[in-house]
């Protein structure tokens, strides 16, 4: 039996440079391995919590889904689905709410960070926050553990929910016997937190992003956007300090790399780095782009493959809840 390997995005906003390197990519790395049977979803309920714009919550999950596929996923060898057309991750949700402690819920970091907002602008503390955002651990942890997943890939900020999910299904598996997998989260120590903009973590809640399928036009205005000092050109240069030799790095071959750092030290103008920036992004992009407006054009097509992901999430989730209903002594 492969290990399986899960992990989800939710589509609260177009999918950035951020996104494809610090999730996406390693995770389509990690399901070229045929130790894994990899299962990658779209949490578009997840995204519920957030967006209650109907028209642009269905384009938000086309997107991530088309993004996907863009970037290579392979329907026939990832499981690959929407949570919303998996029914069974809500009824396993609702037993979960029942082994999940509501201090834990206290604790975690999104409904925590709101808190303290509310707290700092004398709000009270519970100003917009829905109990989706409040329970948003407990409906991670059944997306993970329906499907006996040993492996979470996710980025640092999910550390936290991961191992939400483990308490809980130890505290199940401590009532009725061995029946949940306890998960690991995996964290690419390795990948770039890329920089944004205005040089801090590009962020959605930061509005300093660079869309990952932006047309060239635009993806060069957004490159000339990215802040840098003042330096001038024959100035000599930190790559180290530099966000845009940060997201250099992750386009350019390791030859080029090694060219920019040199240019770098000898001195180098700003406007230059950003035309060198945007060759080997638009390089890279280039097929995946196509690829992406041609998907995102076709939601008949996005659709048909989601569905057979769910049926084949399905075949999984349905026996196993059956167990999980027969342990808690419902009639199955
Ligand atoms: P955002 O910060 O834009 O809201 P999400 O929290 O939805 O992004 O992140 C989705 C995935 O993309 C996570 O696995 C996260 O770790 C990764 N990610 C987001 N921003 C970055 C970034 N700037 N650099 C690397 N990875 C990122
Ligand atoms: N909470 C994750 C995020 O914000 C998305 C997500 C939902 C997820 N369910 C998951 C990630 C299960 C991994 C496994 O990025």
């Amino acid at each position: 039996m492969k290990k399986t390997i899960l992990t989800g995005i939710k589509p609260t906003g177009q999918i950035h440079l951020g996104n494809y390197i610090g999730a996406i990519k390693p995770a389509l790395a990690l399901a070229q391995s045929d130790k894994f049977q990899p299962a990658y979803f779209i949490a578009d309920f997840h995204g519920l919590t957030k967006i209650h714009d109907s028209k642009e919550f269905k384009q938000l999950s086309y997107g991530v889904a088309a993004a996907w596929l863009a970037f290579g996923l392979d329907p026939n060898k990832v499981i690959f689905y929407r949570q919303s057309d998996v029914p069974e991750i809500f009824e396993l949700n609702w037993i979960l709410s029942c082994f999940a402690p509501k201090g834990l819920m206290n604790r975690a970091h999104a409904y925590k960070a709101l808190v303290d907002q509310n707290n700092q602008m004398g709000r009270d503390v519970d100003d917009g926050v829905n109990m989706g955002i409040f329970t948003y651990p407990i409906l991670m942890a059944a997306d993970i553990l329906l499907f006996k997943t040993e492996t979470v890939p996710v980025g640092k900020d999910q550390i936290q929910h991961v191992e939400i999910a483990r308490d809980i299904a130890e505290s199940f598996n401590h009532h009725y016997g061995e029946t949940f997998v306890l998960p690991q989260y995996k964290v690419e120590e390795g990948t770039a937190i890329l920089p944004g903009l205005d040089g801090r973590k590009m962020s959605k809640s930061y509005n300093n992003t660079i869309p990952v399928f932006a047309e060239p036009k635009r993806l060069q205005k957004l490159i000339n956007k990215i802040k840098t000092d003042s330096l001038p050109p024959e100035a000599s240069k930190d790559p180290s300090t530099s966000s845009l030799f940060t997201l250099y790095k992750e386009f350019a071959t390791f030859a080029e790399v090694e060219n920019m750092r040199t240019q770098y030290e000898a001195g180098i103008g700003w406007g230059e780095v950003k035309r060198e920036l945007f060759e080997v992004m638009n390089r890279q992009l280039e097929e995946p782009r196509a690829k992406y407006n041609e998907l995102i054009a076709s939601p008949e097509t996005l659709d048909e493959i989601l569905l057979k992901g769910a049926e084949r999430a399905r075949a999984v989730s349905v026996p196993f809840l059956k167990e999980v209903r027969r342990k808690i002594g419902l009639s199955v």
